[in-house]
């Protein structure tokens, strides 16, 4: 987690609230484990990654079932960047925060005269990029928060911008409710310790 210094003067409901990564710039973002920082701002659960040259602030928690997204493995699907929820595999674009859909092909039949279904073997593994025909489809509206960021002039410390209360509040997106709950920092959080081995 990264030291974030607020705004110095409080915003209205309506106003972006300004949030500086302080001392993080993205040299050090791009040397954090999985080039990325989890931290809480406002009391919501926000990561910070770097992709190509481009910095994206995202909710942590997954808007479906408050899965560790913000750990996922960042992946370009054709032309758009997309996070991978560990625990179900749904993609979100980087980008917009839509949901990525691409159509699967049929199940795979172990005998294929009586359409005997070979299920899945657990843990679930990401599928190959030929389990699927037809081009990505964007989901036409958010379901994960995105926030806007910026670089700090002279220092290049990282800025993410939370929309002001009332925004957030008359626009909701799926995320918000587990961004914002124990239970998506409990996701978060047991994600983190597996990845670093202390189980
Ligand atoms: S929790 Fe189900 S896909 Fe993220």
């Amino acid at each position: 987690m990264s030291d974030t210094t607020a705004a110095s003067s409080a915003p209205s409901a309506q106003e972006e609230r300004r949030f500086i990564l302080g001392g993080l710039n993205v040299e050090q973002l791009r040397s954090l484990s999985g080039q990325r920082c989890h931290t809480v701002l406002d009391g919501r659960y926000v990561t910070i990654l770097e992709h190509r040259g481009r910095i994206y602030a995202l909710d942590s928690p997954c808007y479906h079932a408050a899965g560790p997204l913000g750990e996922g493995p960042v992946v370009d699907i054709e032309d758009i960047p997309c996070i991978r929820c560990p625990w179900h595999q749904f993609l979100v674009a980087l980008d917009t925060g839509e949901e990525i859909t691409r159509k699967a092909k049929p199940p795979n039949f172990t005998d294929d005269a009586n359409q005997v279904f070979q299920p899945p073997t657990y843990p679930m593994q990401p599928p190959s990029e030929d389990s699927f025909v037809g081009p990505a489809v964007r989901g036409g509206k958010a379901v994960q928060r995105i926030h806007r960021t910026e670089l700090e002039e002279g220092t290049g410390d990282i800025i993410v911008y939370l929309q002001g209360v009332d925004v957030i509040k008359h626009r909701p997106v799926r995320s918000d409710v587990n961004a914002c709950h124990q239970r998506g920092a409990m996701s978060m959080q047991i994600r983190d310790i597996k990845q670093r081995g202390l189980e």
